[in-house]
C-alpha cells in the first residue's frame, strides 16, 4: 500500500467526523446538526429500547435514532438541560418553573399567549418562547415553541410555531408553521398514557391547538416532572432585537394525573443586562398569569 493511500485512510474518518459535527440552533442551545430530526406532519416519536423511532403519519418508521443516555447525574439544585447554556455564551435564558415532587405525574400543562410585535431590527437574532415539561433531574424535554428568526427547523424574520422533543443527544421537531402578530397561541401538553402507579414509561402529546401541524405524540419516555415557561435569545445585538411591550402567558394550568392541582409558585426572573423580566401576576396552578416584559 502506498504511504499516501494509507495516510488518506487514516485521515479521512477524522475529516468526515469534523464535517459532521456542525452545530445547529435549536431551543435550549446549539446541537450537533446530525442529531436534529424533523418529524413528518401528523407523525410521532416512540422510544423503543435504546432507540427513538420517528414515525410518519401512516405509522411507518422513517428514522431510528440511538437514544441519548444521560450525560451525567445532575445535582438536584442545578438547572435542567433546556436552561443550561451549552457551549454558547451569546444565550439568554429567562424562565420560571415548578417541579412536581408529588407521586402523581403531571397530566396537563396549558398556557396561551399572543404572538408579539415583530422586533424593530432583524440582526439575525433568534427568539424562542417555550412552554415545556422536562425530566428532572434529567435531560429530556417536550416543548411547544414560538420562534422568531431562524433555527435548524427553519423560520426567518417572522414568527413560526413548532413542537420539539429533546433527549441528551437528539432533538426532534415538527415543521415550523408560520404565524402572525396578535394570534393567540394555545399551548397544551398532556399525559396521554401511564400506568397509574409505578409506571416506568409515559406517553405525552404537545401541540398548539390553534396551529394544525404542530401536534406531536411521544411514547415510552421518562416521566416529565419539571414544568417551565421560558424565553430564550440567541445572537441578539441590542434591545431593538426584541419585540416591544409585554407578553402575557394566560390560562397557565397544571394538573396531576390524580386530579390534584398542586400548590404552585412561579418564581420571578430578572435578566439585568437587558432588563427583561418574567414574573407571575397571578400565582397558582389554575389560570395563573405570567408576564414577560421586554
Ligand atoms: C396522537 O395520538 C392521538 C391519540 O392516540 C391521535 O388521535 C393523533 O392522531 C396522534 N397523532 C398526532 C400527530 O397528534
Ligand atoms: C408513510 O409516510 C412516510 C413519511 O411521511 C412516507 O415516506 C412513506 O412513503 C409512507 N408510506 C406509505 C406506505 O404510505
Amino acid at each position: 500500500m502506498h504511504a499516501a493511500t494509507l495516510l488518506f485512510l487514516l485521515l479521512s474518518p477524522v475529516t468526515i467526523a469534523t464535517l459532521n459535527v456542525r452545530r445547529a440552533l435549536a431551543p435550549g442551545g446549539y446541537r450537533d446538526k446530525v442529531n436534529i430530526y424533523e418529524v413528518p406532519g401528523g407523525g410521532s416519536l416512540a422510544r423503543i429500547g435504546n432507540e427513538i423511532h420517528v414515525l410518519g403519519a401512516n405509522g411507518t418508521v422513517v428514522h431510528k435514532a440511538t437514544a441519548g443516555s444521560p450525560l451525567k447525574a445532575r445535582p438536584p439544585s442545578k438547572v435542567p438541560a433546556l436552561l443550561s447554556s451549552d457551549d454558547d455564551d451569546s444565550v439568554i435564558h429567562i424562565f420560571t418553573y415548578w417541579i412536581n415532587v408529588i407521586c402523581s405525574p403531571y397530566a396537563l400543562f396549558t398556557g396561551s399567549w399572543r404572538v408579539p410585535f415583530v422586533p424593530e431590527s432583524d440582526d439575525g437574532q433568534t427568539l424562542f418562547w417555550v412552554q415545556d415539561l422536562e425530566e428532572y433531574p434529567g435531560d429530556t424535554a417536550l416543548m411547544t415553541v414560538l420562534q422568531y428568526g431562524v433555527s435548524e427547523a427553519g423560520g426567518g424574520p417572522f414568527y413560526s410555531a413548532s413542537t420539539w422533543y429533546r433527549d441528551p443527544m437528539n432533538i426532534f421537531h415538527t415543521t415550523p408553521i408560520r404565524t402572525e402578530t396578535g394570534v393567540l397561541m394555545e399551548s397544551i401538553i398532556t399525559l396521554t398514557s401511564a400506568s397509574p402507579f409505578g409506571a416506568e414509561t409515559f406517553d405525552y402529546n404537545a401541540q398548539f391547538t390553534n396551529i394544525p401541524g404542530t401536534s406531536m405524540n411521544v411514547t415510552g419516555v421518562a416521566q416529565l416532572n419539571w414544568a417551565s415557561i421560558a424565553f430564550e435569545v440567541f445572537n441578539e445585538k441590542d434591545n431593538s432585537d426584541y419585540p416591544v411591550g409585554i407578553t402575557f402567558f394566560e390560562d397557565v394550568n397544571l394538573k396531576l394525573q390524580n386530579g390534584v392541582r398542586p400548590d404552585v409558585f412561579w418564581p420571578g426572573y430578572v435578566y439585568e443586562p437587558e432588563q427583561i423580566m418574567l414574573d407571575a401576576v397571578t400565582q397558582g396552578s389554575t389560570n395563573a398569569q405570567l408576564r414577560l416584559i421586554y
